[in-house]
């Protein structure tokens, strides 16, 4: 009983929100100090799940908690309880420059990385060894080679099945409700793997795809898709006005419009000659 009210009086100090935040930002302040690719590469790590464990104390418990359990402050989430996330999820987060989030945000924006692979590994597989959340996928689990176009073309129905309604149908991303939204999916840097991750993780506002939904073969074709769409988005894709460049449908669509203009133009100067 006194041991509640002493843990919810604690939860209540401002002192200690303050001290949060002040804490966050020193870990913000400090890692962009150091942020330089040598540090990263420094002296081996000992063991991957002892400095996971480091790593994540230094850099995310002030948020989620020194066990993954996460922090609560009169009531407003400073960071949830990861848990059951998964080694993918820690993977994405930390790849994506997600994580650690710098201080309260609405909703956590991609940024420069600046964890080495070594290190986010590490501290993907300290909290994925918490629970049973998926794991960071091997290569060929979203290996898109030996695709054929016809696979590809099907990546791209899947995404418009599943993923155009807040990604947009080029990837190009689109607002959600809230004030929330879907970033881009081309010309934004995500790799392969972080699609995989993504998709199988659900960040923020985005649903859990699982297995049964979108086997891993699926994914890898939504991604050849996706990179398809990026190579060929220099290439006229935006003067398009976030039509598909890559998409029969797409072609169809201008070759359909541009003969209404043409009738209508035709019509107009039938019109004007009557006259
Ligand atoms: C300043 C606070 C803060 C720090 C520091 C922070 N996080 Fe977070 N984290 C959040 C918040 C808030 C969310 C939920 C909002 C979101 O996902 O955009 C979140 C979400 C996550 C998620 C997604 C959870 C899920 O269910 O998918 C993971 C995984 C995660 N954080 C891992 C980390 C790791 C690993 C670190 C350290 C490298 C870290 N976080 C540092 C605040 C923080
Ligand atoms: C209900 C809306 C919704 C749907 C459907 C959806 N997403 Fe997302 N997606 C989001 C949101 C919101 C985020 C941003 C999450 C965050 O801020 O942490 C996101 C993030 C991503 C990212 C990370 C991009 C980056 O900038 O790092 C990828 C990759 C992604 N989604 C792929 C997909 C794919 C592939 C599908 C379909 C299989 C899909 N999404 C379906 C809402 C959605």
């Amino acid at each position: 009983m006194s041991e509640r009210a002493s843990r919810r009086r604690t939860r209540r100090s401002p002192f200690r929100r303050a001290a949060l935040i002040g804490a966050a930002l020193a870990v913000m302040g400090g890692l962009s100090a150091i942020a330089s690719p040598t540090i990263s590469q420094a002296s081996p790590l000992p063991t991957e799940v002892s400095s996971g464990q480091q790593l994540f104390t230094k850099n995310c418990a002030s948020c989620h908690g020194l066990n993954g359990e996460g922090v609560k402050v009169n009531g407003t989430v400073i960071g949830p309880n990861i848990q059951e996330a998964g080694a993918a999820a820690v993977s994405f987060q930390m790849s994506s420059g997600r994580m650690p989030m710098a201080g309260q945000q609405k909703q956590s924006r991609r940024t420069t990385n600046t964890f080495s692979a070594e290190e986010i590994k590490a501290v993907a597989e300290y909290i994925g060894g918490m629970g049973t959340g998926p794991g960071i996928p091997t290569d060929s689990q979203y290996s898109t080679s030996g695709l054929t176009a016809e696979q590809i073309a099907k990546g791209g129905e899947l995404f418009r099945t599943n993923c155009s309604a807040c990604h947009n149908y080029a990837g190009k991303g689109g607002a959600l409700s809230d004030g929330n939204y879907a970033p881009p999916l081309t010309g934004t840097g995500v790799t392969n793997q972080e699609i995989w991750e993504a998709v199988r993780t659900g960040p923020q506002n985005m649903p859990v795809f699982s297995p049964t939904q979108l086997s891993d073969e699926d994914v890898s074709t939504v991604i050849a898709y996706l990179s398809e769409v990026n190579s060929s988005s220099d290439s006229g894709g935006y003067s398009l006005g976030g039509i598909g460049p890559v998409t029969e449908g797409a072609a169809a669509w201008i070759i359909g419009i541009g003969g209404l203009v043409g009738f209508a133009l035709w019509i107009a100067s039938r019109g004007a000659r009557a006259r």
